[in-house]
């Protein structure tokens, strides 16, 4: 089951980001790495083709509230997000846990810092530590290696690979991770 999230006023804070809710402000540099060609097609969605495009998405982080921007401090730009997802499948054994599935996306001129694997540090201590997250998920397309390096740094173990159905509107095969809350 879906463990409630509401990141209104939540902020995280590493050695070189701070995430929080996103802000209408973040337009422009979220357009800057949305509509970059390689980048969404990862995440399963479509390089941005306009600016309205990225709007209509920003409003629903900002309505839907379980997405965090990925800020880096240097030049507080909006360089990426983390999202705090409805789980897309279910794993035998963990029916009556509750949990979460990680989503995240990182401006192209930014990759190979570990600056993902630091955002999403923040996050699982959030989910695991201040909601009641038994577990979380995250999957990956198998060709998706940069991805499943994020995983593997941050400790979660290959549990499922089935196919997925993606915002876009087509299947792809998934290969889900799992990491269980180790206070449980
Ligand atoms: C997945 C992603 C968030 C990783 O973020 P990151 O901060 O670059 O993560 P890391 O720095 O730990 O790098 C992860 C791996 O990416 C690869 N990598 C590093 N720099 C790279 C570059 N410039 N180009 C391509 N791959 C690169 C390396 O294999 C690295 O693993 P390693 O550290 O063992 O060498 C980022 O690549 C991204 O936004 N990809 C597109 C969207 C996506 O795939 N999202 C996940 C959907 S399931």
């Amino acid at each position: 089951m879906n463990a409630v999230i509401n990141l209104k006023n939540v902020v995280l804070e590493t050695d070189r980001l701070i995430l929080r809710e996103w802000q209408e402000t973040d337009l422009n540099d979220f357009f800057e790495y949305a509509s970059v060609d390689g980048v969404g097609q990862m995440a399963g969605w479509q390089p941005h083709k306009n600016i309205e495009e990225s709007t209509f998405v920003l409003d629903m982080f900002i309505r839907e509230g379980k997405t965090f921007a990925v800020v880096l401090k240097e030049n507080n730009k909006a360089i990426g997000s983390v999202g705090i997802e409805k789980l897309s499948t279910e794993i035998d054994g963990y029916e009556n846990m509750s949990g979460r599935e990680l989503g995240y996306v990182l401006n192209k001129d930014y990759w190979g810092q570990g600056l993902m694997p630091e955002a999403v540090k923040a996050v699982i201590n959030y989910c695991f530590k201040t909601v009641d997250c038994d577990y979380l998920l995250c999957s990956c397309s198998p060709q998706n290696r940069q991805s499943a390096r994020v995983m593997e740094k941050r400790g979660f173990r290959f549990v499922l690979e089935k196919t997925r159905k993606l915002t876009d509107g087509t299947t792809r095969a998934a290969r889900y991770h799992i990491l269980d809350n180790p206070n449980r």
